[in-house]
């Protein structure tokens, strides 16, 4: 594969586009992680930071790491020396996103394994008859097993290397282009059934009224990171992605297309999950449980539940496996194009160390559960690494990339395929070199240390 546009693949269509980015935005981080975090950060006040994160800095961002990706037509690393020159200590920044992308797939992958488990159960149909109590069991059981998350583990990374190893048309654009229609569809069919629970008002006023006394800076920092974390930013994921695009392909309006069907989904998805939580008094601070104890419920109160609950779990991790496609990539196109080696070899290598990793996060709830770092388990370590330090830190330095190095004339090309104004490009400069950048480095130093 060559990085000069020639003989590299290239996305079919810009909505096959959109529809690709949306997979990997559209993933855990939406379904799973957005309803904890509201739910421990407080509601409306995480929320509404997290909207004006992922509108003034997550935007901003998401097109930087796009027109890297899409002018050099190259891996997150190669891409900095193309675009600055070769050896530049800039493509130091690819390098820690390959690292991030490992970590993060590391324990994505057991998540994901969680989701299929659940799939498989609700197959099995174990959520018939169930009360509050025992549905908190199942995931408490899962919990206690090492053995049964390394299998589930195993299956999702297996599929993720499976499909990614095809290619990018061939495997991810084909695989995207039929779960995400149908993981739309199903979202869409939950909402209404949510909208008729008793908790749906509680729900509303939970997500969207804002209290601002519960606001700490540890709380701004993870919503940040939260933007980041659901648009796949700061690490090159949307890098690569960009990589396979069209050179005068409109950044701006495909970014904004994905953030936005991104943003509804998360939403969408909180109001589910907590109109159960509202309806059937759960505890909305349950953390990383709580997709997990709410959902079999609605399953188990609905006509032809069966069905529903299995559809909705395996659609879960339909939405995560598109989502770890574009992990995958992240390491598999450094990989191809750095060693010389082929798709093939490069994913299976990948698998056996990300399945190695991931070993610690599934153990991280059993065996492991009380080797902690700095006070987390491996599972919490690598999520609060990579979502509080590396993504907020390789997005500093995108947009900085972006902003300064390559200058105003990118800038000001990126906004030309938009045809936008003058005062727009002034704008969006100011928002990509200062206020972007700014706001998330003051917001890690008072995050991490106060
Ligand atoms: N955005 C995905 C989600 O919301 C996760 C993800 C995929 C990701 N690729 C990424 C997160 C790259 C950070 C960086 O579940």
């Amino acid at each position: 594969m060559t990085h000069n546009g020639q003989g590299r693949a290239q996305w079919s269509s810009r909505l096959l586009f959109v529809l690709v980015a949306s997979g990997s935005a559209v993933g855990l981080g939406n379904i799973w992680k957005f309803p904890y975090m509201a739910g421990s950060g407080g509601g409306g006040a995480f929320v509404l930071v997290y909207l004006l994160c992922v509108l003034f800095i997550g935007l901003p961002i998401f097109v930087a790491e796009l027109y890297i990706g899409q002018q050099s037509q190259a891996n997150p690393v190669k891409a900095f020396e193309i675009m600055h020159k070769p050896k530049t200590p800039w493509r130091f920044i690819g390098l820690l996103g390959v690292l991030s992308a490992y970590l993060i797939l590391s324990f994505y992958s057991v998540v994901g394994g969680w989701v299929l488990d659940f799939s498989y159960q609700a197959l099995t149909n174990q959520f018939g008859s169930l009360t509050q109590e025992s549905i908190q069991n199942i995931l408490t059981a899962l919990f206690a097993d090492p053995g049964r998350q390394i299998f589930w583990q195993f299956i999702f990374l297996g599929i993720s290397v499976y499909v990614v190893a095809q290619g990018v048309v061939k495997g991810i654009e084909r695989a995207s282009k039929v779960l995400m229609p149908v993981l739309g569809f199903l979202l869409f069919f939950l909402f209404i059934r949510a909208l008729f629970l008793p908790g749906a008002k509680d729900a509303v006023v939970f997500l969207f009224v804002p209290d601002f006394s519960l606001l700490t800076p540890k709380i701004v920092l993870e919503a940040v990171g939260q933007a980041f974390f659901t648009l796949s930013l700061g690490i090159g994921a949307m890098m690569i992605y960009g990589s396979y695009l069209n050179k005068s392909e409109n950044l701006l309006k495909v970014s904004f297309l994905v953030s936005l069907l991104d943003t509804g989904i998360a939403l969408v998805a909180g109001f589910v999950v907590f109109s159960i939580v509202f309806t059937f008094k759960f505890q909305p601070e349950a953390g990383p449980a709580l997709m997990f104890q709410t959902l079999p419920m609605i399953f188990s109160k609905m006509p032809a539940s069966y069905f529903v609950a299995v559809a909705f779990f395996l659609l879960v991790a339909f939405a995560a496996l598109t989502s770890a496609f574009s992990l995958l990539e992240i390491i598999i196109s450094w990989k191809t194009e750095q060693f010389n080696i082929s798709r093939k070899k490069a994913a299976v290598i990948a698998g056996i160390f990300l399945f190695g990793l991931g070993l610690l996060t599934a153990m991280s709830t059993n065996i492991l559960s009380q080797t902690t770092i700095f006070g987390l388990t491996f599972f919490g370590l690598f999520d609060k690494l990579t979502t509080s330090v590396f993504m907020p830190l390789g997005s500093i330095l995108f947009a900085v990339f972006y902003g300064w190095i390559l200058g105003p004339k990118a800038v000001k090309a990126t906004v030309d395929q938009n045809k936008g104004t003058k005062y727009f490009f002034i704008v969006f400069l100011w928002l990509v070199r200062i206020v972007a950048p700014g706001a998330v480095g003051i917001m890690m130093i008072k995050g991490l240390f106060y």
